[in-house]
């Protein structure tokens, strides 16, 4: 059975084609301003890769912010239960997701089965976010690919003490007239960052099995940031951006079956 998943972000829209219990291809473009556009290119994209057509899927789901402007389909799921699924099914022993997307982070408590039991997100604050990430990053001439193996070198990492996106960037801007080195910098954005995601990831319980997803994933210097603060290993996808999409996948092979 060949069906399909596509999470459009409000940063990336990403699509999985799912075949039996095989990944056949994915697809990730920005997202821009036209939504259901963009929907349509990424699924050509990852049709094209798997050498299909649309007709051979037999059921596609949508979720993430845009989901609704997804006009190939009428199925949609959250958000949270798509990261479940997802992170469910690479890693089964998973009990707790963190997801943290360009606009929105999220904790997930999960059972046995990748059922949600429990979620807390901060879709209103920026902080916390690959945007906050991507803005710092920007205003200190760093590739955002870049931040997080540069913030490993740091050696004493600055103080950003604001929880609130916009001090936040303000106590950046001074730590660069100061001088601060720039790996300071950076170490002390993800650590501000960590200290926001530890407190939501508390109020999940202190599960020990968790699974990062979304873009935010990719940073090793976040990852490492996050290992440190909740003292517990995490496990990464090898494509953790997609995780929504295969979650969407996986739902879509469920409508199918029952
Ligand atoms: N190669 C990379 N290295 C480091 N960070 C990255 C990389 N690629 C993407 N990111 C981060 O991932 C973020 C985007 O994540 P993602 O694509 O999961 O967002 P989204 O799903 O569109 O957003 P949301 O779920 O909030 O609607 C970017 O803001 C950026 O900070
Ligand atoms: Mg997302």
């Amino acid at each position: 059975m060949i069906v399909a998943g596509i999470d459009v972000g409000s940063l990336t829209t990403k699509v999985v084609i799912l075949k039996d219990d095989k990944i056949l291809s994915t697809s990730i473009l920005s997202t821009g301003e036209e939504g259901a556009v963009i929907a349509q290119k990424a699924m050509d994209e990852a049709l094209k890769k798997a050498s299909l057509s649309f007709d051979q899927l037999e059921n596609t789901v949508a979720t993430g912010y845009g989901k609704k402007s997804v006009t190939f389909t009428d199925n949609t799921k959250s958000e949270m239960f798509c990261h479940a699924k997802g992170a469910h099914w690479l890693f089964p022993f998973a009990r707790k997701v963190i997801d943290i997307g360009a606009e929105s982070s999220k904790v997930i408590r999960l059972n046995e089965r990748g059922d949600v039991e429990d979620f807390t997100g901060n879709d209103k604050c920026a902080a916390g976010t690959g945007i906050f990430l991507d803005t710092m990053a920007k205003a200190m001439e760093v590739p955002i690919e870049e931040v997080g193996e540069l913030s490993l070198k740091h050696e004493k990492k600055a103080s950003i003490s604001n929880m609130c996106a916009v001090f936040a960037e303000s106590e950046v801007v001074s730590h660069i007239h100061r001088g601060t080195p720039r790996n300071d910098i950076l170490a002390g954005i993800l650590e501000s960052i960590a200290d926001r995601i530890f407190g939501m990831s508390n109020r999940m319980g202190t599960q020990n099995d968790v699974v990062m997803t979304g873009g935010v994933a990719k940073n090793i210097g976040m990852v490492r940031a996050l290992e440190e603060k909740l003292g517990v290993k995490i496990w990464v996808p090898e494509n953790p951006q997609i995780v929504g999409a295969l979650g969407a996948a996986l739902i879509a092979r469920n409508f199918v079956t029952v």
